[in-house]
């Protein structure tokens, strides 16, 4: 059973993937991590993030011990991951990493559940449950704010949503895998829910697109 929750960064996506993962007993994996902990890589070795030889080699010598790194969600590292997402040849070897990770799930874990940009579309074109989590720029921003804060990292909310709307735009206008729902996604606006209501709608989609509860 493989459920894929794509969407824009701070819908809200990581808070749902690992509640649901947990509730159903699968195994998680969190896509941004990986070109996170490529873009971190970048950024030890003093490269360029469009140094496309550099996050090749980081992309395909990638270490599942870098995606529990603390500082994947520095700012720095948020755009430099965002870089090296543009590259085709860099999503590729992600690409791999990725279906090692679906085709069996560590743990011996009978499922997955995947969130990232592309899992619905380009990852796991037949994942049983597809949702697209979307809301408002300045929601989103707000989300990601406080969780900078909360982990104590220095934060200010108009860089932020500036920061936001700039992921947004090269995400989606990217060639390689843009941002957007797969056609049989269903799309679940976050901006008016809290988290409770997000799972309970999502356990509620996923039961009437796979007839489990
Ligand atoms: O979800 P996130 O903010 O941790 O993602 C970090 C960057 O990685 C983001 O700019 C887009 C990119 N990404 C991607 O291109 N494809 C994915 N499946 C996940 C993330």
């Amino acid at each position: 059973m493989i459920i894929a929750i794509d969407g824009p960064a701070g819908a809200g996506k990581g808070t749902l993937a690992r509640r649901l993962a947990e509730a159903m007993g699968y195994a998680y994996l969190d896509t941004g991590s990986i070109y996170r902990a490529v873009g971190a890589r970048l950024l030890d070795a003093g490269a360029a993030a469009n140094d496309r030889q550099a996050a090749l080699n980081a992309a395909r010598n990638l270490d599942p011990a870098d995606l529990e790194r603390s500082d994947l969600r520095r700012e720095a590292v948020s755009e430099a991951a965002s870089e090296v997402a543009v590259q085709p040849d860099v999503r590729q070897a992600l690409l791999e990493f990725q279906r090692r990770f679906t085709a069996s799930p560590p743990g011996g874990k009978t499922g997955a559940v995947l969130d990232g940009r592309d899992v619905g579309t380009v990852v796991c074109p037949h994942a049983d449950a597809k949702l697209f989590l979307t809301a408002t720029p300045e929601a989103r921003a707000e989300r990601r704010h406080k969780e900078l804060q909360e982990s104590g990292v220095e934060s200010i909310y108009a860089r932020v949503l500036e920061d936001i709307k700039a992921r947004d735009e090269r995400d989606s206008r990217r060639t390689a895998a843009p941002l957007r729902p797969a056609e049989d996604a269903v799309t679940l606006d976050t901006t008016a829910l809290n988290a409770d209501e997000v799972f309970a709608q999502a356990l509620r989609i996923i039961a009437e697109k796979t007839g489990r509860t």
